[in-house]
């Protein structure tokens, strides 16, 4: 592609916002600040490897800053860039115990909040593969004026307005729908810039992966048992048996998913009921981008989006994905009833 022909994350959003002539264009700012956010953590997560060289963590660097985290790192970044921008109210994090409403007459009157899984896979850093930062956007139901309350947090995800991942790859990309659909930026390392790549992305209605930590068999029920053996069994017309990939990291295998097609299961299992991943953080963004695309995302009692959040860090179990699959899974996989 031709540098005159590049359409970067900046006009693509200001784009979007001229299709509603009422729009203030708070949300394409707050997304293009996201994508800054980005960028300042994809510059450290590329210096990961460096990190015993440079020093460890807890040792001072050259500025005189100490040396974090990534996951801490890229926290303190987006909840930074997100304080001083105008359109963000508060947070809620994986990373932190309870939401936080910044203190400040703009951001009382900002109608946005904005909750994030800062690094996603961080257990993937230390051996070289694809982590992420998946966020998720709502309009505040408090008052405008004051500061935002925990009820702007606890919304189901069908009340999303835009929700997104970057992923930390074989190249960084940023990935967010909106109502409109579902887009996709590569970043150009050497203007600095996410540049559309991939327009109105869409998942195949079928697909031939399937996505699940195997490991688990033993914690699993016997209908999510009697669902792999059905993946895993040979039937040429359907094709399969099918492929099996599990990174471990939910954006890189979210991404995988919405690329090529396929299934992503984290369920329950006897050690943990609703699953290990977080409905606000992790599934709900997911869940609203795959809905976008055309896919599907379930919790084995219904839509992911429907769910009601009663607190901030709650679990869900989920089947996203392709829409085929995701319906051919649910006709084998029954849910207990779990209390939250
Ligand atoms: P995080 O690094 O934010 O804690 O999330 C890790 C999550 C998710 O990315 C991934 O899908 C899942 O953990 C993998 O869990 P298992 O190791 O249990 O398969
Ligand atoms: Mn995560
Ligand atoms: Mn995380």
């Amino acid at each position: 592609m031709s540098q005159s022909k590049l359409i970067t994350l900046d006009e693509f959003t200001i784009q979007e916002t001229r299709k509603f002539p009422q729009a203030t264009g708070d949300l394409s700012a707050l997304l293009r600040d996201i994508g800054l956010a980005g960028k300042i953590i994809n510059k450290q997560v590329r210096k990961a490897g460096l990190v015993d060289i440079l020093g460890k963590h807890g040792a001072t660097n050259v500025q005189g800053e100490e040396q974090m985290k990534l996951d801490v790192y890229a926290n303190e970044t987006l909840i930074n860039i997100l304080k001083n921008c105008t359109e963000c109210a508060g947070i809620a994090s994986e990373e932190n115990d309870d939401h936080l409403p910044y203190e400040d007459t703009f951001s009382y009157n900002s109608k946005y909040v904005v909750l994030f899984d800062p690094l996603d896979g961080s257990s993937n850093i230390d051996v070289n593969a694809s982590i992420g930062t998946i966020f998720a956007i709502y309009r505040r139901v408090s008052e405008l004026g004051k500061p935002c309350t925990q009820a702007d947090f606890l919304q189901p995800g069908r009340n999303l307005i835009a929700a997104g991942y970057i992923i930390y790859g074989s190249s960084t990309m940023m990935v967010y729908a909106t109502r409109l659909g579902v887009n996709g930026f590569t970043l150009e390392p050497s203007i600095g810039e996410f540049c559309l790549s991939h327009p109105n992305m869409k998942c195949n209605e079928k697909g031939k992966i399937y996505s699940v930590n195997q490991g688990n068999w033993v914690k699993y029920d016997e209908s999510m048992r009697n669902y792999l053996n059905y993946c895993m069994e040979s039937n040429k017309d359907e094709g399969r048996p099918y492929t099996q990939r599990y990174i471990g990291s939910m954006v890189a295998d979210m991404h995988r998913t919405l690329i090529k097609g396929g299934i992503f299961m984290y369920p329950g299992d006897t050690s943990a009921p609703k699953g290990k991943l977080r409905l606000q953080y992790e599934c709900n963004p997911m869940a609203f981008i795959m809905e976008v695309a055309g896919g599907m995302a379930v919790s084995g009692e219904g839509h992911v989006l429907d769910i009601q959040p009663t607190e901030l860090h709650q679990r869900t179990p989920i089947f996203i994905g392709s829409k085929k699959m995701v319906e051919k899974a649910m006709e084998f996989v029954q849910v207990r009833e779990v209390a939250n």
